[in-house]
């Protein structure tokens, strides 16, 4: 939706002043994958696809908002007991409340808001949803908030307000995110290093297949897997390990010495984390090489780990994942979170056509729709419009 649309909507709910309008990306993710919670490296970029809103302060301290795409509207206050009903309203509210408790003062406002990033398909619309308000009200409310502090009210919402203890990187591609830029971050040191990314002209395409697919209890395996990384992290580390905080700082050779003292589960989730992290290195090195085959490589293997270890994927992604080896794609894997969503596939140009037809035919074949295809361009992060 454009500027002017989305304009035109807010004024015929809220009267005739102008807005001032905000939008925010979804993102995608090259490697490193839930990883972010365990301080460990993400790869991330933003997205062509995002959350546009329109605003205006209205001189109350409510907030009325109106979803645009699902034609609901919600009217709520700013305090802790002001929690609206509405799943989408939730992080309005959120964004609004962490505002709140790091001591800026949220003034009320009318908005209307509309995005275009696929629900469900690990792109993250949540997150863009977050990082649109927090940056506004930043702007309009002149908090003098910082772009780390954006991405962490964005984080605390999902922490606080939807339930998921999610890591940082979705909030901070959304706001940090720069256009044909990946961004390799260390979650524990928050350092980050931009990417230039441009595959097409050494022959390759980044596609995503979205599976359509989003298993119930995401959220709460979500939870659990983060749970059973901070119990092995814990097990490493009061086993004469003080230097291990999170599993980024482990090696295999000290998870094996806690083999006996943490469930079998616990030890495959942290397996993966642990060479997760080491991929992530990997792919750094390929990229400054330009070399795409061994970056497709680690995405297969992410995948393995991700299906076997992490156990994140499911049936749906992992016969995309089959379907992209019998194509000699070059890299695919799920992405995001998992339970369904998304593969990210990096296909050499001239197998493009191919795979993606084969891929539609062969999964509708089998469960009865095609996958939606979205090519990926990236793009800015956070921006007033
Ligand atoms: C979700 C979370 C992120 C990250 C990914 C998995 O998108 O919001 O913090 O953990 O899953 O990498």
């Amino acid at each position: 939706m454009t500027k002017e649309e989305i304009v035109k909507i807010f004024q015929e709910k809220f009267g005739n002043e102008t807005p001032e309008v905000y939008a925010s990306p979804g993102r995608i993710n090259l490697i490193g994958e839930h990883t972010d919670y365990n301080g460990s490296f993400v790869f991330p970029g933003a997205i062509d696809k995002g959350m546009i809103a329109a605003i205006r302060l209205n001189g109350t301290d409510k907030i009325k908002a109106y979803a645009v795409d699902l034609d609901q509207y919600a009217e709520f206050g700013l305090n802790e007991e002001d929690k609206p009903e509405e799943g989408w309203a939730k992080y309005i509210f959120g964004v609004c409340r962490e505002i709140t408790k790091r001591g800026g003062t949220v003034k009320g406002f009318d908005t209307a808001f509309s995005g275009d990033v696929p629900l469900g398909a690990g792109m993250s619309s949540s997150a863009a949803l977050e990082s649109t308000y927090a940056f506004a009200l930043n702007d309009m409310l002149h908090l003098g908030i910082d772009k780390f502090e954006l991405a962490r009210i964005g984080q605390s919402t999902e922490h606080n307000y939807v339930g998921v203890k999610c890591g940082i990187m979705d909030q901070f591609a959304s706001i940090f995110g720069k256009e044909g830029h990946l961004i390799r971050l260390d979650t524990k040191s928050m350092e980050y290093e931009y990417f230039p990314f441009d595959p097409e002209p050494h022959g390759y395409k980044l596609v995503l297949l979205d599976t359509v697919v989003k298993h119930e209890l995401a959220s709460s395996a979500y939870n659990k897997r983060r749970e059973s990384c901070e119990r092995a992290a814990k097990a490493i580390h009061d086993n004469g390990h003080p230097e291990v905080e999170f599993l980024r700082d482990a090696t295999m050779q000290q998870l094996e010495e806690v083999r006996d003292k943490i469930s079998p589960e616990d030890y495959m989730r942290a397996e993966y984390v642990i060479e997760e992290t080491q991929r992530v290195r990997d792919v750094s090195d390929a990229l400054k090489k330009d070399d795409y085959e061994t970056v497709g490589q680690k995405m297969y293997e992410t995948h393995h780990g991700m299906s076997k270890l992490y156990e994140v994927s499911c049936e749906e992604l992992d016969f995309l994942n089959d379907l992209a080896r019998d194509h000699d794609v070059t890299g695919s894997r799920v992405m995001g979170g998992g339970f369904g969503g998304c593969t990210i596939n990096l296909v050499k140009n001239e197998l493009y056509d191919k795979f993606i037809a084969d891929a539609k035919e062969k999964f509708e074949a089998k469960y009865g729709h095609e996958p939606k295809v979205y090519d990926v361009v990236i793009s800015d992060g956070a921006r007033k419009l």
